[in-house]
């Protein structure tokens, strides 16, 4: 009941705060309206639409060769198959939240019996201490940036690098599961290809910051990519035409890719407003992309109904659901857009005096 009430307000809101607006129609129209209706479509992963974009995002990623997937999810399996068959080892390492560990239904393990080594506690982002400690030697160890699950948090760049240099010099390949590589690089102050050349492959995805329909990138060296076209096949991600999801990413690509540091911006900005809240808190305090959590100290039900109410109220959108922690302890996920731009700020202020207040006079005693 109070579920569909927070998710009922948060679509009727006349200002959603975070993400770019709705995933419907106006999207798909608004990508192929200014395309040539004489454009052909691919055929099984040849023609020029795929092979045009894949050597776009080669370049911009500092690789030899890409290929497009209809899935990240796809993409990473195959990614880690390969540099498994390459070294003749089962073996790959990453955080205990990653997306293969968590969402994918043990596909890795499943489908390619390849078995994972847990890297870091599950609060934290994995450093070069975790990596120094591997006990057994692994193929390929695969970093997210930024670690989703516990908001997007980032190791530092110089982390980065010695992770990198170790796993050169210990003959294991480095991947990057760079889903929001885009999102993490002003932070970072560097290219993606600055980023990139610590990695021996790289996925990215073109529906999350990027705001596309689906689809995702897979870069690396010329042999690495020829092998993922051949597990592409066998997956059957060469569907007869990839063209919407590949066109839809390159114009949404052309349209946002340069917009990163302003959804950073708004990212920090929103943050510092929920901090200001008695009993929340964002994850991490300070955002370092466009992404971050918030959380509450009250149950799941308390925070629906206050955010339900200034939903109503103001008619501003904070957020669609929240995801029980413990019994006094929920959070939600935010990822900043275009949206945030078209929102008055009196009003956001309004809205957050409004939020602190109620929780103030409800739950004086957290
Ligand atoms: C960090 C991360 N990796 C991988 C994926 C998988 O992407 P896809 O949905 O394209 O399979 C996601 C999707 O949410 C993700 O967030």
């Amino acid at each position: 009941m109070k579920q569909s009430t927070l998710k009922e307000s948060y679509k009727q809101s006349k200002y959603p705060l975070s993400g770019h607006g709705k995933r419907n129609i106006h999207v798909l129209k608004e990508a192929f309206q200014s395309i040539d209706g004489d454009v052909e479509s691919d055929l099984y992963g040849e023609g020029s639409v795929i092979a045009e974009f894949q050597e776009k995002m080669a370049r911009l990623l500092g690789k030899e060769e890409a290929v497009f997937f209809p899935s990240g999810t796809m993409a990473q399996q195959i990614a880690l198959r390969i540099w498994c068959d390459e070294k003749g080892l089962r073996k790959v390492a990453y955080h205990p939240l990653s997306h293969l560990e968590i969402h994918e239904e043990d596909g890795l393990k499943e489908l390619h019996k390849i078995e994972t080594i847990l890297l870091a506690d599950k609060g934290r982002v994995i450093e070069i201490e975790d990596v120094l400690n591997i006990e057994e030697p692994v193929a390929s160890i695969l970093l997210e940036l930024p670690q989703r699950e516990i908001g997007g948090q980032l190791p530092s760049f110089e982390t980065l690098k010695q992770i990198s240099e170790y796993c050169q010099e210990n003959g294991m390949k480095l991947h990057l599961d760079g889903a929001r590589l885009l999102e993490v690089l002003p932070y970072y102050q560097k290219t993606a290809a600055e980023v990139c050349a610590l990695f021996d492959s790289i996925y990215v995805s073109f529906y999350k910051g990027i705001g596309g329909i689906a689809g995702a990138i897979l870069a690396g060296d010329k042999a690495f990519i020829k092998n993922a076209k051949v597990w592409k096949r066998r997956y059957g991600g060469d569907l007869i035409s990839l063209y919407p999801y590949i066109l839809s990413a390159d114009y949404y690509f052309n349209r946002r890719a340069h917009k990163m540091e302003q959804y950073y911006e708004a990212a920090k900005e929103l943050a510092q407003f929920y901090n200001t809240c008695h009993g929340v808190s964002t994850l991490p305090l300070i955002p370092v992309s466009n992404m971050f959590h918030v959380h509450f100290h009250l149950s799941k039900d308390q925070v629906e109904t206050v955010l339900t109410e200034v939903q109503q109220q103001t008619g501003l959108g904070l957020t669609s659901y929240s995801k029980e922690i413990n019994e006094k302890s929920c959070y939600f996920e935010v990822s900043m857009g275009d949206l945030y731009d078209e929102v008055p700020k009196e009003l956001v202020k309004k809205a957050f005096t409004q939020l602190n207040d109620l929780i103030k006079q409800r739950f004086s005693s957290i």
